[in-house]
């Protein structure tokens, strides 16, 4: 979507994978979806770095909302967990330099039972921006999935309406993908970032199963992908109870390959060290913000190692990932030649390890790898043209 926004993929946190939706602030004062959990998240994201390595949207996901509008047809927070009001909610967020998001659902209900915008498309995006929204995520349940290529567009009509910048994130292709082949050159053109694809849960499998997707570009999303226009394979779970380390790293590194919107949802509260360090990594978010927003494809897929490919700045080189997904319990040694992962130019290429900023080697055309990479791990290198 051409509205300024989003001109490399959107950082964040979002309460979904981690917070869910507890409402039980009586018994769970500290987890619960309530405006508590969002200050709270905010404060860390300043305070930890998070807001110094890029995360800036703190967008709170379903359940916020009570489950009847006011008199006026107005939506309205749960007043017990939210007994300040959405407004002055966005304006702490604001206060902290940060920006704020909200969740909604085309739909009669949100996916959770909460009251969605079908019916009240202008009067909702209106509240949203009197409320100091900057990032919609609108999510597709209870609609028929037919009606998705009008009616995102029409709420992005009146979003755009109110004169606000917000970020739009559009759920449309992922409750089509799995009958049809969603139009993304549309999707695109409406929408900031998009879900393609199923939720994400909190273990390797998921996450193992969201590459794979991704990695075969059914309907050729990686087309349309460039600045104001994200594929979402959905949020970062490091930091959470599922990821080894290197899981975590291969996770952060494949969201980089891919031009993924950087969305955290772990407690940032108790986080381990490592964690909180791969989340924060400049080499591998420099990729992820890469400027020409392209996104990598899957180079090839043999014994259980996956090579991926990313064009980068400036102009000529590449991000490569050897994504080693084999449980055998000892690293695989890959030797390859460089032109497989994009290393074509003679002029050559000065290539380092994202990760750790460890120079690798100067590369020719006719040189080859020699990497070690670990179960479930990855190796992400940044390839540099003469
Ligand atoms: C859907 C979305 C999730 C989350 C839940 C909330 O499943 O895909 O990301 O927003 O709804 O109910």
């Amino acid at each position: 979507l051409d509205n300024g926004l989003a001109l490399t993929p959107p950082m964040g946190w979002l309460s979904w994978e981690r917070f869910r939706c507890n409402t039980d602030c009586k018994n769970d004062p500290d987890n619960c979806i309530s405006e508590n959990l969002f200050k709270t998240m905010a404060d860390h994201i300043v305070s930890e770095g998070y807001k110094d390595a890029g995360y800036e949207y703190v967008n709170i996901d379903d359940c916020w909302l009570s489950h009847e509008r006011d008199a006026q047809g107005r939506l309205q927070a749960d007043p017990d967990r939210f007994p300040s009001g959405i407004k002055a909610l966005a304006d702490y967020i604001h206060d902290k330099g940060l920006k704020f998001g909200i969740y909604e659902d085309i739909g009669t209900h949100t996916c959770g039972g909460y009251p969605g915008v079908e019916y009240y498309f202008q009067q909702d995006a209106q509240q949203f921006a009197d409320w100091g929204v900057d990032f919609v995520k609108l999510d597709g349940c209870y609609i028929d999935s037919k009606e998705f290529d009008t009616a995102y567009p029409a709420f992005g009509h009146w979003m755009n309406k109110t004169g606000r910048h917000m970020v739009y994130s559009c759920s449309w292709p992922a409750y089509q993908s799995g009958h049809m082949t969603p139009d993304y050159p549309s999707i695109a053109k409406y929408c900031n970032l998009w879900r393609n694809y199923g939720d994400i849960q909190d273990s390797w499998d998921s996450v193992q199963d969201i590459i794979t997707w991704f990695g075969k570009d059914a309907g050729n999303f990686s087309a349309v992908t460039g600045p104001g226009a994200w594929n979402d394979p959905d949020m970062l779970i490091i930091g959470d109870y599922g990821l080894s380390i290197d899981q975590q790293k291969a996770q952060m590194a494949m969201w980089a390959m891919m031009a993924a919107p950087l969305i955290m949802s772990t407690d940032l509260r108790n986080i381990r060290p490592e964690s909180k360090a791969i989340l924060q990594n400049k080499g591998v978010i420099a990729i992820n913000q890469d400027p020409m927003g392209k996104m990598g494809k899957v180079v090839y897929t043999q014994s259980n190692v996956q090579l991926w490919s990313r064009p980068i700045l400036p102009e000529g080189s590449v991000a490569f990932a050897y994504l080693y997904t084999g449980t055998g319990g000892t690293p695989s040694h890959i030797q390859d030649v460089v032109t497989n992962a994009g290393l074509t130019s003679s002029r050559g290429y000065n290539v380092t390890c994202a990760f750790t900023g460890k120079h690798i080697g100067y590369f020719k055309p006719t040189d080859k790898f020699d990497l070690h990479v670990d179960p479930t791990g990855v190796f992400l290198g940044i390839a540099k043209i003469f």
